[in-house]
């Protein structure tokens, strides 16, 4: 897949961004740095990061890696500090402190590089509605400076792949819940990004559209070797796809590995099993608040 116009290696060209991550890893911490360069490259390099909110710590120094190629899952109960991190990996959101790099990439130094490397679903719905798919489209082509014969070409791709193509000429506000999710979903994906980080993709979507999606994603990151980072806390639906998770609660990493191996090491059924024994309690109690209840039903009416 060309990818002309990325510049995802920075101002500075590959030697730039050798020398960069070499510098990184220097100082980076031992045990972080020895657990981090396991077999493949990583694409996502998180060291220590933290979000305060105030005197609240949302994100408490969380470091991880993420292998290129990889299906990984974010998981965590409501406020965990998903949506905190996706927004500080992505450049959306300043950390209190701690580094991220994406493909190598130091946000802090080139914000606008690094935003071109990925592709951000976000957990609230962030379509105009009332611009048709095709426009929504456009109009995202425009702000990442995808040239026109080009931009035209991939909406027309994408939009045929998330079956929107029909209703290309349809406004936003006439499609069903799924609909907008699958155009949020190409159109993220519009510029070719390394990374595809989803919030919540699926979230109040029906069960048949929820593994539409997933097969989908599954699929591009199989064909184009796109990196997935996602967040749910639909736990069976990250043991099915998930090559790898970290489990986040109040801010910090409880638990990482594969499915599986988060399974053995808690001698568990299923990887909500595992999440329950290792955290001391359910996902859903915290699900069940009113308050949750009350943000996804308005989620919902916005979709
Ligand atoms: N701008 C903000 N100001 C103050 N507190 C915030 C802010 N943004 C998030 N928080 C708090 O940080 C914590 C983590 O929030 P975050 O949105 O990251 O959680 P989450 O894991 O994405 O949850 P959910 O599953 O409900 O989406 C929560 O307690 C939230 O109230
Ligand atoms: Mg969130």
């Amino acid at each position: 897949m060309s990818r002309p116009y990325a510049g995802r290696h920075g101002l500075g060209g590959r030697g730039e961004k050798r020398r960069r991550r070499e510098r990184w890893l220097a100082q980076a911490p031992r045990d972080f740095v020895l657990k981090g360069t396991a077999t493949a490259k990583p694409i996502i390099e998180v060291e220590n990061l933290t979000k305060k909110f105030g005197p609240f710590t949302a994100v408490d120094g969380i470091s991880f890696t993420v292998e290129k190629g990889r299906i990984f899952g974010f998981l965590g109960p409501n406020g965990a500090g998903k949506t905190t991190s996706i927004k500080m990996l992505t450049t959306l959101l300043d950390p209190t402190s701690g580094r991220v790099l994406l493909d190598g990439n130091d946000p802090a130094a080139d914000q606008a590089g690094v935003r071109r490397t990925f592709g951000i679903v976000f957990q609230d719905p962030s379509l105009d509605d009332e611009l048709t798919a095709r426009e929504n489209m456009e109009f995202h082509g425009v702000l990442y400076k995808v040239p026109a014969g080009l931009r035209r070409k991939r909406t027309e791709e994408l939009l045929k792949v998330v079956e929107l193509w029909d209703r290309r000429d349809s406004l936003v506000k006439q499609f069903s819940g799924g609909m907008k999710r699958r155009l949020e979903i190409a159109r993220g994906l519009l510029h070719h990004p390394l990374i595809l980080f989803l919030d919540e993709p699926t979230v109040g979507l029906d069960p048949q559209t929820r593994n539409h999606i997933w097969n989908y994603i599954k699929d591009l990151n199989r064909r184009e070797g796109i990196t997935v980072f996602f967040t749910t806390h639909y736990m069976e639906e990250a043991e099915r796809v998930a090559d790898r998770v970290i489990i986040l609660d109040h801010g910090r990493i409880v638990a990482q590995g594969t499915p599986l191996a988060l399974k053995r090491k808690a001698r568990a059924r299923s990887l909500e099993d595992a999440f329950i024994r290792l955290t001391g309690h359910s996902m859903r109690d915290e699900d069940a608040s009113s308050v949750d209840s009350m943000r996804r039903i308005k989620r919902m009416w916005r979709r």
